[in-house]
């Protein structure tokens, strides 16, 4: 996968391997090249990335995740545009990198206990509250989007994040802001109107 695309690093950060796609993107993992930190770095796939609907949609989901940082949700840092030497932009993301699995896999090696169908509704739930609680609705909540995530906890202690905003819903951008390139105060004070 990572041979037949037309980069290997965005930004600073050198992509490694392939963490899983979906039906608008491919996600990589990828190391920064001074710092060594890792990330996952969501390419937008290039029917997105040619369409100014689904490009447009792309965007939503970083501005969606960069609002939100809570440990049941996942978090992105950044995200930009690169061209490539064809003139073909490509669209990314880049998000936390998540080590686990998904529910889809998980579900796949077998059913899941009452305790860990309790555990995985009630951080989902959680999940949704803070969505909720920044005006945006998820949309895509299924298996394939929810991460179980591995790490030194106890072993009957789950740990759940949801991933995917790709279709939410964004509440529309604040008004946007008016600048005004000479001091406005001033303009204020001497009665004149700004608009
Ligand atoms: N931050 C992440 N860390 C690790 N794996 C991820 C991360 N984000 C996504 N993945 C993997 O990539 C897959 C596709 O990502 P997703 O955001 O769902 O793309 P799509 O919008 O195309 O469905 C996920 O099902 C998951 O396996
Ligand atoms: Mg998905």
């Amino acid at each position: 996968m990572l041979s037949s695309l037309p980069i290997d690093r965005v930004e600073a950060y050198r992509l490694r391997r392939p963490l899983g796609a979906g039906g608008m993107a491919l996600v990589f993992e990828a190391v920064h090249e001074i710092l060594g930190t890792e990330v996952a770095i969501k390419l937008a796939a290039p029917h997105v990335c040619r369409d100014p609907t689904l490009r447009a949609r792309f965007l939503n989901e970083a501005r969606a995740l960069i609002k939100i940082d809570h440990p049941r949700v996942i978090h992105a840092t950044g995200c930009g545009q690169i061209v490539t030497e064809d003139d073909a932009p490509i669209l990314y993301i880049i998000m936390e990198l998540l080590r686990g699995r998904t529910l889809r896999d998980r579900l796949a090696a077998g059913p899941l206990s009452i305790d860990e169908a309790r555990q995985i509704g009630l951080q989902v739930a959680e999940a949704m509250c803070e969505v909720q609680r920044h005006g945006l609705v998820h949309r895509d909540l299924k298996p394939e989007n929810i991460m179980l995530l591995e790490d030194g906890a106890a072993e009957r202690q789950l740990r759940v994040k949801v991933i995917d905003f790709g279709i939410a819903k964004v509440p529309a951008a604040a008004a946007p802001v008016r600048w005004f390139p000479t001091c406005p105060q001033s303009a204020e004070l001497l009665g004149q109107k700004l608009s």
